[in-house]
């Protein structure tokens, strides 16, 4: 009996997972934690130069981190476009690549990308996060694909040197 009363006041003050009420505050907190984890300053476009282009957040750096030996790295667009964002991925899929760092094609992301930091995340902040990418309006904005340690940026992108 009590617990039926417990279910009913979660479901009547939309606590209850499933909800409207509790998917909104899922995206509401996925943005909140998007903000402070500074997704943005490594994948929003112009951010690596100082000017983010806030019109097309985490669409995607055209500037990539050159690490010396490894190659170079852009940070991917994180929009739900299907052809040059994350559209294809599950949110489980979202998850894995930040706590632990690996794609789903098994690629190991360079660890320019702070993984080893995000493997705290909670369950609950990580299912927050991916929902709120999978929530965000898509952009199309190609990025290329990591260039070998022997390549030059191809134009128009450009690379900032990392130290040995
Ligand atoms: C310091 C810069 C930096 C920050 C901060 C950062 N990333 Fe990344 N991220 C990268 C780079 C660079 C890559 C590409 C690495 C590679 O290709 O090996 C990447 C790759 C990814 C990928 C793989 C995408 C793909 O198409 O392969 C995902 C997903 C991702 N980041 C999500 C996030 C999220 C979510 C946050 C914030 C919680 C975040 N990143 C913060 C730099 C960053």
């Amino acid at each position: 009996m009590r617990q039926i009363g417990w279910i009913a006041f979660a479901a009547a003050s939309g606590l209850m997972s499933g909800s409207p009420a509790f998917a909104q505050e899922q995206v509401r907190t996925g943005e909140y934690l998007v903000t402070i984890m500074d997704c943005g300053g490594c994948h929003t476009p112009g951010a690596l130069a100082g000017k983010p282009d806030m019109e097309r957040p985490l669409a995607g750096s055209g500037i990539g981190f050159q690490i010396p030996g490894l190659g170079i790295f852009y940070p991917p667009n994180l929009t739900p476009d299907p052809a040059t964002g994350l559209g294809k991925w599950s949110e489980a899929d979202i998850i894995k690549a930040v706590r632990t760092g690996i794609r789903p094609d098994g690629r190991q992301l360079a660890p320019i990308m702070p993984y080893h930091s995000y493997s705290r995340l909670t369950d609950a902040d990580a299912q927050a996060l991916a929902g709120y990418l999978k929530s965000m309006k898509p952009v199309q904005n190609k990025i290329p694909g990591p260039a070998g340690p022997t390549e030059k940026p191809p134009a128009p992108y450009l690379a900032v040197v990392m130290p040995h």
